[in-house]
């Protein structure tokens, strides 16, 4: 008679207030059994470490699918991995539109139901002290949030477009490429996420472009008065890859960076992603 042993979650807290590291082995990640468990610390913590887990991409690919539904990068893509490198020469269809990835973000802000996870496992890192990934807790932010603050923002909307985050990294565009990532479209979202759990997130980051009936000034205070509130030191972690290293981030209640480094210094991370499973509200 085989006794069937059952896989504990294996986890220890990064900061209090965000991030937790994973430490079950491979194979008692892939089997599935602790993916429900997974799923609530990811959502509970912002962002889950698995240090040195080094996945192949087929298991990579395989672990996305035991957290929810796999996403392709595009509609109709096939089942696998997304190169992420600012390299031109590996990356030449997105390495431009990455630029934008070194500025706080929420991965598709465009799509009404944005992804829930990104999943970035570390091939080739970059030289210490450059291309750590920044993450902030925005549920975190918005709950410590003075109340007079929160009612003050509760019901704004917030117009986001790719074409606000190029202004980051190249301040003076022709026109031609202006209309090119506008031609992406815009899309207006609430500025406070009321989540259907009853959390509460804020929706902040690069592709924000003004908030609704505010003047210049004053959206621009709005937002990135949230941003530097939300990306202060007990919100955000920043994490320093080793080869092999896998991270998950919560979309929905987090924004993410990756710091400066040098675009042909061969950092490579593979990325895939969960579908969104909850509107932007
Ligand atoms: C991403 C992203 C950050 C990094 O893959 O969506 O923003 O550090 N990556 O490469
Ligand atoms: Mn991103």
């Amino acid at each position: 008679m085989s006794l069937a042993t059952k896989v504990e979650l294996k986890a220890e807290t990064i900061k209090p207030k965000i991030g937790s590291r994973v430490l079950n082995a491979k194979e008692e990640l892939l089997s599935g059994e602790i993916a429900g468990e997974l799923r609530d610390l990811l959502e509970a913590r912002g962002v889950l470490v698995f240090p040195k887990i080094d996945f192949t991409d087929d298991e990579q690919v395989a672990f996305t699918k035991t957290l929810g539904t796999f996403a392709p990068e595009r509609p109709g893509d096939p089942e696998v991995i997304s190169k992420i490198t600012l390299d031109v020469k590996e990356n030449p269809s997105s390495a431009e539109y990455l630029k934008g990835s070194l500025y706080w973000h929420i991965d598709g802000t465009r799509n009404g139901v944005p992804i829930l996870a990104s999943l970035l496992s570390c091939k080739i890192p970059s030289p210490k002290g450059t291309g750590n990934t920044g993450f902030a807790n925005t549920y975190s932010a918005y709950d410590d949030l003075p109340d007079e603050k929160k009612a003050e923002i509760e019901d704004l909307r917030v117009v986001h477009g790719p074409w606000a985050s190029l202004f980051y990294y190249e301040p003076e565009p022709s026109l031609a490429k202006l209309e090119g990532y506008a031609q992406v479209g815009e899309q207006e979202l609430p500025l406070v996420w009321k989540h259907k759990s009853g959390r509460k997130s804020l929706v902040i980051g690069c592709t924000a472009a003004e908030v609704v009936g505010k003047s210049a000034l004053e959206s621009a205070k709005i937002i990135h008065g949230l941003r530097d509130w939300a990306t202060g030191p007990d919100f955000t972690y920043s994490h320093e890859w080793e080869a092999g290293d896998l991270v998950i981030w919560d979309n929905t209640g987090t924004m993410h960076r990756a710091e400066p480094y040098d675009p042909t210094c061969g950092r490579m991370m593979h990325r895939t992603k969960l579908e969104g499973e909850e509107p932007f509200a």
